[in-house]
């Protein structure tokens, strides 16, 4: 049974604060986006799509032109357009591939910023469509308490108008994977409502969601935590130095 991944990678990573995008950041030695794309490769996914930004997708293509599982693409403006420009290549490269895609095929697409995810992680999200379910995102309970305030700038002093539970909140990361019906169906609803009303999915499964489809969960895992600002790089970097605090961290 195919499976194939689309890795975005085409974010300029303004938060990091990097003199390059975020995907070509170095991580121990290797870019954020190689790290992803060999952690979907672990799991014997059988093409990639990559999301490049336009300025610098020829040091992409350079990067993986020696795989021809993956393709590269340039992305679109915001990260919902990115993987609406990734899924319409898809079936080209299934074709190319000689691999198929039909309705029911798992797609994944995960973050290259989320480049330390387990291979554990991404099985969990493949098992649980191959089980079935349409629409499938990793997530982590969440552990700070949370409070809701008041509309208002958000910077400066704000009030509290109320509390969530925080027991029925998650923390959702990538990949969160998909039946290509469901996903191809999502993003082109997704697309017309973002050209029509400026309406953008914060996530992929947001725009299932949309659409009334079922969401499901599974076991995220705390390395797949998001590169976004300096002090996640720092943390990512101390773990692949430490190789036993990254296992004792596989198994929680
Ligand atoms: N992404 C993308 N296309 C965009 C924006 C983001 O493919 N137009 C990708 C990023 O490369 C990243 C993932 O989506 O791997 C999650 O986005 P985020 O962590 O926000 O990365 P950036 O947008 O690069 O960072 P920032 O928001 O700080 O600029
Ligand atoms: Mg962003």
């Amino acid at each position: 049974m195919s499976v194939f991944a689309v890795v975005t990678a085409a974010g300029s990573g303004q938060r990091l604060g990097a003199d390059m995008p975020k995907a070509l950041v170095p991580l121990e030695g290797r870019t954020l986006v190689e790290r992803a794309v060999e952690g979907v490769q672990l799991v014997g996914v059988d093409g990639i799509i990559v999301t490049a930004p336009e300025s610098h997708l020829t040091q992409f293509e350079t990067m993986f032109a020696s795989d021809p599982t993956v393709l590269v693409v340039p992305g679109g403006s915001v990260r919902q357009l990115s993987v609406y420009n990734a899924l319409q290549q898809l079936p080209a490269l299934a074709k190319r591939l000689g691999t198929p895609l039909d309705n029911t095929t798992p797609i994944l697409i995960h973050d290259a910023a989320r480049c330390l995810t387990p291979s554990k992680v991404i099985n969990g999200v493949i098992d649980a469509l191959r089980g079935g379910l349409t629409a499938v995102i990793p997530a982590l309970p969440v552990t700070d308490t949370q409070k809701i305030v008041e509309e208002g700038p958000t910077s400066g002093i704000e009030k509290v108008a109320g509390q969530v539970d925080r027991s029925l909140l998650r923390a959702v990361q990538t990949p969160q994977g998909f039946h290509w019906h469901t996903i191809s169906n999502a993003h082109r609803a997704g697309f017309e409502r973002l050209q029509n009303t400026g309406v953008e999915a914060t996530d992929d499964a947001g725009l299932v969601e949309a659409l009334g489809g079922d969401v499901h969960i599974t076991s995220g895992s705390p390395l797949s935590m998001k590169i976004t600002t300096k002090i996640d790089l720092v943390v990512a970097s101390q773990l692949l130095t430490r190789k036993d605090l990254m296992e004792s961290l596989l198994d929680s």
